[in-house]
């Protein structure tokens, strides 16, 4: 097994001062809207932009995986123009981005349950992972209808059903296996524009050892410098893995 997809409660991760792989809630469009007087919906519109941006930045800046979290298994709770606009905007992103995407060499994979999706947004999911499948310069997860509670229980149902008269206890990495992003390492980095300092239900598995970093800006406005300064911090976190600072020497 490649030493960076260890588990980090397994064994040691190799470390770096580039993040191998950055996780984002992409947090604040809605408030970043309303603060210039513009419907929520805007604010997403704007996002998109922030979108094209990070995922030129990562490759720019050597990170090969982002995962971008772009609804939330809750998000169905919003008011429906909201939700139908998100909808909307993420089938037009499809369609729109998938070329381009395509053309600067990079993966695009959809996590969380697209059976709640329609027929035509799911083909264009579809469409857009076969076309990009062999890709190499950055593998770009966007998660949509995920939820980290979802995705552990429909690898637990998945184990199950792969074993179904196992007598033995399972292990972590039987479950582990079956995950959203399984073949990807766990993120180096996880970062929250807008302010919250929550997780909100995204990767809960794969975040055991990840490096968290909340900042305040709002999504629209995540640039460059933002983005270096994300991982600045990342470079200055010591990364233990559960042993002590004078062990670092050694390893
Ligand atoms: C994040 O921005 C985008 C989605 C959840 C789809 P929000 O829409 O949550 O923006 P705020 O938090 O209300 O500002
Ligand atoms: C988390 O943002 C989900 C996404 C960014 C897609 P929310 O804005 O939905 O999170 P909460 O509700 O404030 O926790
Ligand atoms: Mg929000």
């Amino acid at each position: 097994m490649l030493s960076s997809l260890i588990s980090s409660t397994r064994g040691i991760p190799t470390r770096s001062d580039v993040p191998q792989h950055i996780a984002i809630v992409m947090d604040g469009n809605g408030r970043w809207a309303r603060k210039r007087l513009m419907p929520r919906v805007a604010g997403h519109k704007r996002g998109l932009d922030t979108v094209r941006n990070v995922v030129q930045l990562c490759i720019k800046r050597g990170v090969p995986n982002l995962t971008l979290f772009a609804f939330s298994s809750e998000n169905w709770r919003r008011p429906a123009d909201e939700v139908s606009f998100l909808m909307q905007l993420f089938l037009t992103a499809l369609r729109e981005e998938v070329k381009r995407l395509h053309k600067n060499n990079i993966r695009l994979r959809i996590i969380g349950d697209c059976s709640r999706f329609d027929a035509g947004l799911r083909a264009a999911i579809a469409e857009a992972e076969s076309l990009t499948a062999a890709n190499t310069a950055l593998t770009l997860s966007i998660a949509a209808n995920y939820g980290g509670r979802w995705d552990i229980m429909n690898a637990m149902n998945a184990m199950l059903a792969a074993q179904p008269g196992r007598q033995e206890p399972f292990t972590e990495e039987d479950l582990a296996q079956h995950l959203c992003l399984a073949d990807l390492p766990e993120p180096d980095l996880f970062i929250r524009t807008g302010g919250e300092q929550r997780v909100s239900n995204f990767l809960l598995w794969q975040l055991a050892y990840t490096e968290f970093y909340f900042t305040d800006c709002l999504w629209p406005e995540f640039n460059e410098a933002a983005f270096d300064a994300a991982l600045a911090s990342f470079r200055g976190r010591e990364r233990r893995f559960g042993r002590t600072s004078e062990q670092l020497g050694d390893a």
